[in-house]
C-alpha cells in the first residue's frame, strides 16, 4: 500500500449536510456525463430481476431440490454475477436492528461523525469519497468502511461509539455474516467442480478478510443528474449486501442494460467479486453495478465484503485452466490490485480486464 497518501487532495464535502443544506441544484462535481445518468423511469429492463434463492432448498431432504438449487446459484454466478438469497440464516431482527443504528449514526451532528473521518491511508471510519485525485467525479453518498477481519485489522475504537449500540451491533452482525459467506463459498467451490473448501483456502483458510462498507444515500434534489454510487466491480471476493428494499436504487449490468435490482423482503444480495472471477477462470463474472438516488427518501445500504487477505496470491484454479480454457489472468496478491482502484477511485470493470493475459 502506497503509505505517503496520507490525505486528500481537497476539503471532503459531506453529502448528507450538502444535502440538508437545501440546495436545489447540485454543485457540477456530482453531474454525471448524459451517458452515465440514470434513464428516466429507473432503468430500461423493468420486467427483469436478478434470481432468487431459497437457501432451505440447499438442505432438502429431497436430492433434486437440492441439486436444482444449487444449481440456480451457478447459473446466476455465470450470468448475473448476482443473486438474492431468502432463509438465509442471518435474523432478520438483527439486520433490521442494524440499519437502524447505522442511520442514527449518519444523522448524528456533524462534529461526532467527523471524529471517524477517513483518509486514503487505509480508508477506515467515516468518508464521503473514493479516489484520490484532485477535481474526480463525486458520489451522492457518504460511508463507514471498517476492517472486522483478519483480527489484527480489527479495531473496534475505530468504529462508532455513538450510537451505543453500535459496536455491539457491528460485532454480532458480522459473525452472522461470516457464517453465511463460509456457507455461500463452499456451494460455490463445489459448483465451480472444485474441493468444497478450495475458494476458502485461496482467500486464506482459517484467516480471510472481511470489511464492512455501509453506504448512506442522503435525499438529492436532482436524482436524475447524478449517482449514489458510479459503475464499479467489487474488487474483493464476494459481497453480502442488505440493500434498503424501501428505496430502489441498485442497478446491475446485464446483457448491456442496466436492471433495477428489486429486493425480496430480508433478502441478501450476494454478488461475485474481482477476485472470484480470477479464482475461477472467469467462468462466474464480476458484474458492474451501480447505485441511483432519490429527491424522497434517503437510502441505507451495509455492504460486507468477505475477501482474500491482504498478501493471498490469487490466480485461476488448475482445475480450470486446460489447453482450450488457458489461465486468462497472471498471479496477483489482492493488496496489489487493490491499490489500483484506491487510487482511481470507482471506474467499471477497467481493472479487471486490463489485468487479461495478453493471448
Ligand atoms: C458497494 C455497493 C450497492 C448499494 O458498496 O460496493 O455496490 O446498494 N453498494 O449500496
Ligand atoms: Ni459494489
Amino acid at each position: 500500500m502506497n503509505n505517503a497518501v496520507t490525505s486528500w487532495p481537497e476539503p471532503v464535502v459531506r453529502v448528507r449536510e450538502l444535502s440538508e443544506s437545501g440546495i436545489r441544484v447540485i454543485p457540477d462535481r456530482y453531474v454525471k456525463k448524459p451517458a452515465d445518468r440514470p434513464e428516466p423511469g429507473g432503468g430500461a429492463e423493468a420486467r427483469l430481476n436478478i434470481p432468487v434463492v431459497d437457501m432451505v432448498g440447499l438442505y432438502s431432504s429431497d436430492e433434486g431440490v437440492r441439486r436444482r438449487t444449487a444449481e440456480t446459484i451457478d447459473v446466476a454466478c455465470r450470468e448475473w454475477g448476482f443473486f438474492q438469497v431468502v432463509n438465509h440464516g442471518v435474523s432478520p431482527e438483527l439486520m433490521r436492528r442494524s440499519r437502524q443504528i447505522w442511520r442514527e449514526f449518519f444523522e448524528l451532528p456533524l462534529e461526532e461523525k467527523l471524529k471517524y473521518a477517513n483518509t486514503p491511508r487505509t480508508y477506515e471510519g467515516y468518508g464521503s469519497r473514493l479516489g484520490i485525485e484532485k477535481g474526480i467525479s463525486l458520489d451522492w453518498s457518504d460511508y463507514f468502511y471498517l476492517h472486522y477481519n483478519p483480527l489484527r485489522l480489527r479495531d473496534p475504537n475505530k468504529w462508532p461509539s455513538l450510537p451505543v449500540s453500535c459496536r455491539e451491533a457491528v460485532e454480532e452482525y458480522s459473525e452472522e455474516a461470516i457464517l453465511l459467506c463460509e456457507k455461500l463459498l463452499k456451494i460455490l467451490s463445489l459448483n465451480l467442480g472444485l474441493p468444497e473448501d478450495y475458494l476458502g483456502r485461496a482467500f486464506g483458510g482459517d484467516d480471510v478478510g472481511a470489511c464492512m462498507r455501509v453506504n448512506y444515500y442522503p435525499k438529492c434534489p436532482q436524482p436524475e443528474l447524478t449517482l449514489g454510487l458510479s459503475s464499479h466491480s467489487d474488487p474483493g471476493g464476494m459481497t453480502l449486501l442488505y440493500p434498503d428494499e424501501n428505496v430502489a436504487g441498485l442497478q446491475v449490468r446485464h446483457a448491456g442494460k442496466w436492471v433495477t435490482v428489486k429486493p425480496a423482503a430480508d433478502a441478501f444480495i450476494v454478488n461475485i467479486g474481482d477476485q472470484i472471477q480470477v479464482l475461477s477462470n472467469s467462468t462466474y463474472k464480476s458484474v458492474e453495478h451501480r447505485v441511483m438516488v432519490s429527491s424522497e427518501k434517503t437510502r441505507l445500504s451495509m455492504a460486507f465484503f468477505y475477501n482474500p487477505l491482504g498478501d493471498a496470491v490469487i490466480k485461476p484454479a488448475e482445475e480450470l485452466v486446460s489447453e482450450e480454457s488457458p489461465a486468462m489472468y497472471p498471479a496477483t496478491t489482492f493488496d496489489e490490485y487493490r491499490m489500483y482502484m484506491r487510487l482511481k477511485g470507482t471506474s467499471g470493470k477497467s481493472q479487471v480486464e486490463s489485468l487479461k493475459s495478453p493471448r
